[in-house]
């Protein structure tokens, strides 16, 4: 006798499965219409109004991704060649790598130990007289100690950048992440919790000036009213409106999909806490300052747990298998001898459960399960 085994891939195959005939509809719709506009237009303000609307910004800038995002703030911000930007040793290339591509250095300051996101004291330790910026990264679905960062940034006169990439949604004392710092971001590419079928972002800030040197700088340092004036240096980093127009349709039902992925999370922890002495940590629980875009555990014998996983038929996927600063990519920007143990130590043991508003109730119930079968628990 065969028996069939399920399959829960880490990232779900048809993300936008349901959306097929809209996307479809819209390609038609723009391709045929008269101003055979496609990037900037209608779509894209509106897009940027709506969400100006629901975060209570002064601005969003819709942008080419989350990367772009990334340095359109930072220039926008007049960081410089030779400036140094503290940015967390546990997260995505993009973090220093926007760094580096603008010339300046990225300072890599570890994590904290349980909620592996930037940690403030470490970041303060890291700033120096040539430090211009200070970049936490809001990861594994919890969002950094912003008003500890906040209040960093005025003691020691530094400009405080969000990525808050993967944590739109997540609110902490009221106020949403992208909104703490002069200006964040969030990433719309497919995996994300706002994705799309493509490459997108936005900045978003309660900066009215800041929003608009970043509107100059997305397009080439024109300032909308006339073209080919062009007042700063930018980039090519536009909007597309057949994107614009499908996330303006799919923004209705964004907050339910983030409360559904907040309740597998929930699910999760509440099934997983109690392997704690068994050597699998499960992250910070609750709501507050949370966007459950990734759930992450530390697991003492992370690979077993992979292989286990995967023979039971389910994805996992490990955020991220090494720090920053020990990429050959951004090791030179470090000094000899220097160590980020709590990074260090979280590459070597996160893995990250597939978490998804597609997910049934009953592949969250199979997924702990074996989880749990695993662990001994
Ligand atoms: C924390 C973080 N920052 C920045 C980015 C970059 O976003 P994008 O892929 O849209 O360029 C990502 C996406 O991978 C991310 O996870």
């Amino acid at each position: 006798m065969t028996t069939t085994r399920p399959s829960i891939p880490f990232f779900p195959p048809g993300l936008f499965t349901a959306d097929r005939r809209l996307l479809l509809d819209l390609l038609r719709q723009l391709g045929r219409a008269p101003e055979q506009r496609f990037i900037l237009g209608e779509h894209t303000r509106r897009l940027e109004q709506r969400l100006r609307d629901r975060y209570g910004a002064a601005d969003v800038v819709a942008c080419a991704s989350g990367t772009s995002a990334l340095t359109l703030v930072l220039t926008a911000l007049g960081v410089r060649p030779g400036d140094e930007v503290v940015v967390p040793a546990l997260g995505c290339a993009p973090l220093a790598a926007c760094v580096v591509n603008l010339g300046a250095v990225p300072v890599f300051a570890d994590v904290d130990p349980h909620t592996l996101v930037a940690d403030p004291e470490q970041a303060e330790r890291r700033i120096t007289s040539r430090t211009a910026a200070v970049m936490p990264a809001h990861l594994f679905s919890v969002m950094a100690d912003m008003p500890r960062f906040a209040g960093l940034a005025r003691r020691r006169g530094v400009r405080l950048v969000e990525d808050s990439a993967v944590a739109q949604g997540a609110v902490l004392a009221g106020r949403p992440a992208g909104l703490w710092g002069e200006a964040g971001v969030y990433s719309f590419v497919q995996v994300k919790s706002f994705g799309m079928p493509g490459e997108g972002g936005v900045v978003i800030t309660r900066d009215a000036q800041l929003g608009h040197r970043v509107r100059m700088l997305r397009n080439h340092g024109q300032d909308g009213t006339r073209r080919f004036v062009h007042h700063l240096v930018g980039h090519n980093s536009r909007f597309d409106e057949i994107q614009a127009a499908f996330q303006c349709h799919r923004l209705a039902g964004l907050d339910a999909r983030l409360r559904r992925r907040s309740s597998i999370a929930e699910y999760y922890t509440a099934r997983l806490a109690p392997l704690a002495d068994r050597g699998v940590i499960t992250p910070p629980p609750g709501r507050e300052g949370r966007c459950h875009y990734v759930y992450t555990l530390l697991v003492e014998d992370r690979d077993r747990l992979a292989g286990h996983l995967r023979r039971h038929g389910i994805g996992s996927h490990v955020y991220y298998p090494h720090p920053l600063p020990r990429q050959p990519a951004f090791a030179p920007y470090t000094t000899p001898g220097e160590r980020w143990p709590h990074a260090e130590r979280a590459a070597r043991h996160m893995l990250s459960l597939p978490l998804h508003p597609h997910l049934t109730d009953c592949q969250a119930e199979y997924i702990t399960d074996t989880v749990r079968a695993f662990a001994g628990g």
